[in-house]
């Protein structure tokens, strides 16, 4: 069987330099939370792919981490930071079996990447009155994309139940039909 890591460095390597910084709207509606925190600020992009979330946070001043399984995303995610003349740094990690790197995070965000596992440690990994930003594919987006592997979608509430200890910020945790992410953002009780 090939491995998640295998699929995804050939992927990448079949792909260039995005044209331009794409920005996560999550982060975006939230740059005001992200500005406040204190000093050191220091974020984790989960399952980074080729880094925007990452660069998005490094061009905010966080110093930023970029973690995923596949070196090549990561690759592509270092010549996205250097055009956008920042500094990030890059982990490659298989997340099925090692833990996130220790916190405390000012931010942890993660973006279409499912795995319930991560979700205490990322609860965890937060500074007291550190961010959460998370956002993936929900039911709703098995109604069109009909061979997606149904173990990679939230469920309805499911976000609220995970992340019941943090202090929610914003939250649609796929009520609507309409919409086939749901997304939390959320901070750690100081
Ligand atoms: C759909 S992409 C999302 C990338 C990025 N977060 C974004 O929104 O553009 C999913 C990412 O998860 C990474 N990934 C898949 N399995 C992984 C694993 N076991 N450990 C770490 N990263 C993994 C892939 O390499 C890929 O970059």
């Amino acid at each position: 069987m090939v491995s998640d890591t295998s699929r995804w460095n050939e992927k990448y390597a079949a792909a260039s330099l995005a044209p331009a910084l794409r920005v996560e709207p999550l982060l975006d509606s939230h740059q005001q939370d992200i500005d406040a925190l204190p000093e050191p600020r220091t974020a984790l992009d989960v399952a980074a792919g080729t880094c925007h979330a990452a660069v998005y946070l490094a061009k905010r001043g966080l110093h930023a981490t970029a973690l995923d399984c596949s070196a090549v995303g990561l690759g592509l995610g270092e010549q996205l930071a250097e055009r956008e003349g920042v500094a990030i740094k890059t982990t490659t990690a298989d997340l099925t079996v090692t833990p996130l790197p220790t916190g405390p995070w000012s931010v942890i965000c993660c973006f279409r990447y499912l795995d319930r596992n991560l979700f205490p440690q990322m609860a965890a990994g937060l500074a007291p009155g550190g961010l959460l930003f998370y956002r993936t594919f929900n039911v709703h987006h098995l109604n069109k994309a009909t061979a997606f592997n149904p173990e990679y979608v939230l469920q309805p509430g499911e976000l609220a139940r995970q992340f019941s200890t943090l202090d929610v910020l914003s939250l649609s945790d796929g009520g609507d039909p309409g919409k086939n992410t749901s997304w939390i953002a959320a901070r750690r009780p100081a």
